[in-house]
């Protein structure tokens, strides 16, 4: 028998829990050994739950007990999380967690503790929710380099995006929604901001890259701009507006960014929709490939917990993570990446199309007819510091969304 611990018995902590009642069998027989959950760390008590008899408030117990070989740590932040996290490896037992800031702050970090000691520190559920990409990139992939990670990577936002564009909902409303369903952050703000996203395709491109990507480096840009208008804008221009993470390896320089984005229906990330995420990867061999599934929630994201509780018991003493250096990837400034841009100005093309194209060349205006005293166009291929130097050239500019694809 393997016993575990868990550390912290909220949304993603219960789901762990609950995931391991309801599959026992079928998980105990790919582990080759039963597991047991033992303890579980909360401040909390939970009178008349069954969980309460293994409920501790004291790391202590855990870390001391010679039978604990796997720690779970779905705490969520980065202390204490980094200090029960570092003490458990040290102490000689595997860990894996759900939590993207810690990983994102401090994974090549502890990956180097884990493997010094031949233990695991595994993170599947800190990307993607439900879906496996951090085993992909670390088992699957590793005939190629790769130069691309285009990710849908936030449930929130897109789920926020969806309703607006389908059911025409308000922002806070269905923010609200998203939160009772348990896809929110507690700080709704690190969705909405595109913080989350940013750390995790911190964490996807440090694995990728093999070095670390600070995620502070990373040029962010959230949701909390986009209004109904944008969207009917892009209905009108049979476009979706999805909040994506990048990363990009061109030439030999790399750059990330997180912003919204419009896509067309031929872009495979235009039909993710509600809380799904999907994240595009492609490697030098390979070409493209995609994975697809739900980004958030209790029991997808304790699904891919649990799936790392799995693999460590199979392999209690035998590193199976690649590792990224701690050694700093410098990213480049986003200021010399080219895309096309949907810009919305003050106006009417009758009076001001003649000064943008004098500006900005040949544009494709996109007139909504039941708007007065604005519209929109679209930019040729241009760099986004000759964006700015444009847009400030231009002075009525009442906001720009980028497009993904030169083609779009
Ligand atoms: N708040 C996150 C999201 C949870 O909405 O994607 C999953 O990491």
């Amino acid at each position: 028998m393997i016993q575990i611990a868990v550390l912290g018995y909220g949304t993603v902590g219960s789901g762990v829990v609950e995931v391991i009642n309801t599959n026992h069998s079928s998980i105990n027989k790919k582990a080759g050994e039963e597991i047991n959950i033992k303890y579980v760390l909360d401040l909390r008590d939970f009178p008349g739950d069954p969980i309460q008899e293994k409920i501790v408030h004291d790391f202590n117990i855990i870390l001391n007990d010679p039978e604990i070989k796997i720690v779970v740590e779905v705490m969520g932040g980065v202390e204490p999380a980094y200090t029960f996290t570092k003490q458990a490896l040290l102490a000689g037992k595997s860990v894996c967690t759900s939590n993207k800031e810690l990983v994102a702050r401090h994974g090549a970090e502890l990956l180097e503790i884990a493997r010094e000691r031949n233990l695991n520190y595994l993170f599947e559920a800190s990307c993607g929710g439900g879906i496996p990409i951090i085993r992909p990139l670390n088992s699957s992939l590793t005939a190629d380099e790769i130069d691309e990670i285009t990710g849908i990577l936030n449930g929130t936002t897109n789920y926020i995006l969806t309703e607006m564009e389908q059911k025409g909902s308000d922002f806070a409303e269905v923010l609200k929604k998203a939160q009772e369903l348990g896809y929110a952050e507690r700080n709704p703000e690190a969705d909405v901001e595109g913080y989350d996203a940013c750390r995790k395709i911190a964490i996807l491109s440090s694995l990728a890259f093999g070095r670390q990507v600070d995620f502070e480096d990373i040029y962010t840009e959230g949701i909390s701009k986009i209004t109904a208008t944008d969207i009917k804008y892009a209905k009108a221009m049979d476009k979706s507006i999805k909040l994506l993470a990048v990363s990009r390896k061109v030439g030999e320089s790399f750059y990330a960014m997180v912003s919204p984005v419009l896509l067309g229906p031929s872009d495979p990330l235009y039909s993710v929709n509600g809380v799904f995420n999907a994240i595009f990867v492609h490697g030098n061999v390979l070409g493209d490939a995609m994975f697809y599934g739900s980004g958030a929630g209790k029991l997808p994201t304790a699904s891919a917990v649990v799936s790392d509780v799995v693999d460590e018991a199979r392999h209690l003493h035998r590193s199976v993570m690649s590792f990224w250096s701690s050694q700093k990837l410098q990213l480049t400034d986003i200021s010399n990446s080219q895309r096309r841009f949907f810009v919305r100005v003050k106006g009417t093309p009758e009076q001001s199309l003649a000064n943008i194209e004098e500006i900005f060349g040949t544009v494709q205006p996109v007139v909504l007819p039941e708007l007065e005293g604005e519209f929109g166009f679209i930019t040729e291929v241009i760099s986004e510091a000759e964006y700015k130097a444009k847009a400030e050239r231009l002075g009525s500019v009442i906001s720009m969304i980028r497009l993904r694809r030169e083609d779009d």
